[in-house]
């Protein structure tokens, strides 16, 4: 699928009515009918047009009242059904059985063997056989329909992501999704809208949210360590090239297939969010517009060459994803955000993870910090010196068990504790839409030379509010 026909979007000229943004932004979002619904969905293949909304883009009237706030209704038992069991799902359900409090109730993946697989953790683990759903790619629609879930947690592709965190909702539960949780701008205020309607929480499982590293800055930065804050940077650049090429890796072929389909940062949360927390986005400040710009792309074609056999299917596909994507996101307080995407180029792992402000900065990979008055003199310092400054998370499990250095067991900790104890989350469908809107707008944005496309506010308004986050006090009871 190629999208050239979509209509472009120009800068912004100063001194523009709020009238004027809007309707820029509705164009903005006219360009995201990228017809690329679900799989199978009538939407999969749809011609541009025809998902093209008046109302994508702007802040359309609320349907419900705001989510932010509101908390879980308190459990005992948090009853989890999982949908997608491949790399993520499968090694998920660990932590998930891992958790006090709760249950795996429900399994739902077309791939039996990797249904059956998590089925047996579930029994190891001493809890009754789970509900398994294994007809088709529609089946997890009987699982959102089941009464015994509170939870649905999304790990399938990205292609799936809108259509189960919208069933989910719609039958009642919570859900939270991998990143990125939904592809366009309209289905973004779907989101929200149906979160609010519905009274579900609709979150982005943001894992980096809750690094150790990324705890502790946050910490330093809400207590002004930093100074008041500029600027910070996240990034996904992560070399993906023989995982995509990977017969066996994925189930199928569907993230190289992305490459063939956006031009822009197809994976922004994972440096997005961390920062947005340090920030305070949609807890005092918002992020307004983002400006985009990629390079050529070169990146797999070139692996494809070297390494797969002339008659690999990959032979069929087109790529025409930026190697490197970098964006600028400016923020109503005037900071200024950058964004790294790069999956296809050789380099080390990283999230680039820094924040900068009056009183110094903190980059990591690796990890270095400079901030006035412990550092003066032009040499970095050792960022490990500022344990004290661990998140209570981290202080009380110090060696998570897991993925990604614990903070997979921390994200999924927090949560479950939040939903026991009934508490609000650190994170709602407003971060959700706010951390994905990068994927249309840096697309657009490239497609334009750059040219700036303003960033909903999802709150509507609301993102004035100072409130809690991921910075949590801990809670009197565990
Ligand atoms: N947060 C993180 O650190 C992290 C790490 C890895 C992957 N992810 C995310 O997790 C998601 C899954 O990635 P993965 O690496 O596990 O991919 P994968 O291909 O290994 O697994 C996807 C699974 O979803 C299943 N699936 C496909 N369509 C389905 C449907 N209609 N119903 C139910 N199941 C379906 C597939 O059979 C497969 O088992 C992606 O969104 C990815 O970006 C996040």
């Amino acid at each position: 699928m190629h999208d050239d026909s979509l209509p472009l979007n120009t800068p912004e000229p100063e001194g523009r009515s709020r009238r004027d943004v809007l309707r820029t932004a509705g164009v903005a979002g006219a360009g995201l009918g990228l017809g690329l619904g679900a799989p199978g969905s009538a939407t999969a293949q749809a011609a541009p047009a025809a998902e093209e909304s008046a109302e994508v883009g702007t802040s359309p009237a609320r349907q419900g009242a705001t989510m932010i706030g509101v908390p879980f209704e308190r459990r005992s038992t948090v009853r989890v059904g999982i949908v997608g069991l491949g790399n993520r799902g499968g090694s998920m359900i660990d932590l998930f059985l891992a958790m006090p409090g709760v249950r795996v109730v429900a399994l739902c993946d077309p791939v039996k063997d990797k249904t059956e697989k998590a089925a047996a953790k579930v029994t190891a683990a001493g809890q009754p056989a789970p509900a398994t759903y294994i007809k088709g790619d529609h089946d997890y629609e009987n699982l959102c329909k089941r009464g015994d879930v509170d939870f649905v947690y999304v790990a399938t592709p990205w292609d799936w992501h809108f259509e189960m965190a919208k069933t989910a909702m719609l039958n009642g539960k919570h859900v939270g999704v991998e990143c990125p949780i939904a592809l366009q701008l309209d289905q973004l205020w779907e989101l929200v809208n149906l979160s609010e309607r519905t009274r579900r929480h609709c979150m982005q499982l943001e894992n980096c949210c809750y690094g150790r590293n990324e705890m502790r800055v946050l910490r330093m930065a809400h207590a002004g360590k930093f100074g008041r804050l500029l600027h910070g940077a996240g990034a996904y650049n992560h070399d993906l090239r023989g995982l995509m090429f990977d017969p066996d890796y994925y189930e199928g072929p569907w993230r190289r297939l992305w490459h063939t389909r956006l031009r822009g940062d197809l994976y922004p949360n994972h440096g997005f969010g961390p920062v947005a927390n340090y920030m305070d986005i949609n807890r005092g400040d918002r992020v307004t517009h983002i400006s985009s710009f990629g390079t050529p792309s070169l990146g797999l074609a070139e692996y494809r060459a070297a390494n797969m056999p002339a008659s690999d299917p990959s032979w069929k596909e087109t790529y025409i994803e930026s190697d490197r994507t970098i964006s600028l996101v400016q923020t109503a307080k005037g900071r200024v955000i950058r964004l790294e995407h790069d999956v296809s180029t050789p380099h080390p792992y990283s999230r680039i993870n820094q924040l900068g402000g009056t009183k110094g900065v903190f980059e990591d990979y690796p990890e270095r910090i400079y901030i006035e008055p412990d550092h003066t003199n032009d040499a970095w310092g050792d960022f490990a010196a500022y344990a004290d400054w661990d998140h209570w998370l981290w202080k009380e499990h110090a060696n998570p068990p897991g993925g990604h250095g614990g903070m997979d067991y921390i994200m999924v900790y927090r949560l479950t504790q939040t939903m026991r104890l009934g508490l609000v989350p650190d994170f709602d469908v407003y971060d959700a839409a706010t951390w994905t809107s990068p994927v249309p707008l840096s697309h657009l944005s490239i497609k334009a030379k750059g040219a700036p496309q303003q960033i909903p506010d999802f709150t509507r308004g609301e993102w004035r509010k100072e409130r809690g986050g991921v910075d949590s006090e801990k809670p009197a009871e565990g």
